[in-house]
């Protein structure tokens, strides 16, 4: 007998730890691109997918852009095909996830990345035209490749859905409504799909990055600004599109087989608290009580 083998209480316990291996799996992520030559998250994650031997399908608004993620990772003998697609759109939801089962016959993983900062200001001030547009691009588009992935994922009788939200999901303090709001659904988008789904065998987690440093935010804070972010964490370090790349492939693989309906914050501990401000002085009435 395995002498670490965990005692067994139902037939589908393992004695053997899941493997972080994604071999013969069929990945989609939505926004694999970037708009620069950079990393973010779901060029990271993309990337990260392949390394652990899926094959993934990059789909990006900008051809380009989900082209360059394409040969990175055939550089590294990665299997991946880029595709135009405007996940806002219905039909084109419909073409991507036929497009992978077309070239590679199933679908096994989705990662809903794209997201976009959307309008700025408060209710009184936003634009409402805009706030329409943005809404579709950060939550129905989620709504959309699932809705024609899932059908994929039951032919193989598992799945993994990864959403990515935000801290600013989570909190409150974003100057504009939008995007807070937009990436409050798409946290609880995630347990109300995890709870439909679970049953099937369908896993659907979300992370909820903090303040990493992507394309999508570089053009557009001063190096105060960024020093300023960097603080704002409990490690005090800045982040990357690697961790949450390493959040999404960890949630997409078997090492979180038992893990769904999750909001995994990757934000060096920016929900978990601040960091420590100097503490009371000993309370003197409790001194002399005791
Ligand atoms: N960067 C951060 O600090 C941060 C923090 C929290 C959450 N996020 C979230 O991470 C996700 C990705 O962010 P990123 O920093 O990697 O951004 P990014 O701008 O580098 O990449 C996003 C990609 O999505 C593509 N895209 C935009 N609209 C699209 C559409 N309608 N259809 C298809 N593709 C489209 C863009 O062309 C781009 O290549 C977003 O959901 C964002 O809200 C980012």
């Amino acid at each position: 007998m395995n002498p670490i083998a965990s005692p067994s209480s139902s037939p589908a316990d393992h004695s053997e730890p899941a493997s972080s291996s994604l071999e013969g799996r069929v990945a989609i992520v939505t926004g694999a691109g970037s708009r620069t030559a950079d990393i973010g998250n779901g060029r990271a994650a993309a990337i990260l997918l392949a390394r652990r031997g899926a094959r993934v399908l990059l789909l990006d608004i900008e051809l380009d852009a989900a082209r360059a993620t394409e040969q990175t990772i055939t550089a590294e003998g990665g299997q991946a095909m880029a595709l135009a697609c405007d996940v806002s759109q219905a039909e084109a939801c419909r073409e991507a996830v036929q497009a992978a089962v077309r070239a590679w016959g199933r679908v096994d993983i989705l990662v809903n990345n794209v997201g976009i900062g959307g309008p700025a200001g408060n209710a009184v001030d936003l634009d409402e035209q805009e706030w329409d547009r943005a809404l579709r691009i950060n939550v129905t588009s989620m709504m959309l490749m699932a809705k024609h992935a899932i059908p994929e994922m039951r032919k193989v009788g598992r799945g993994a859905i990864v959403n990515i939200a935000s801290v600013a999901g989570l909190m409150g303090g974003t100057p504009a409504l939008l995007y807070p709001t937009s990436k409050g659904a798409v946290v609880n988008m995630t347990r109300a799909m995890a709870a439909h789904h679970g049953t099937e065998g369908i896993r659907v987690n979300c992370v909820a990055p903090g303040m990493v440093y992507t394309p999508m935010v570089a053009g557009r804070m001063t190096p105060e600004v960024r020093e300023e972010r960097r603080k704002r964490s409990l490690l005090q370090t800045e982040g990357s599109g690697w961790d949450v790349g390493h959040a999404v492939a960890y949630l997409a693989s078997d090492e979180a087989r038992w893990v769904t309906g999750v909001v995994l914050p990757v934000d060096a501990g920016a929900t978990a608290g601040k960091a420590p401000s100097p503490g009371l002085t000993p309370d003197k009435a409790e001194a002399k009580a005791g």
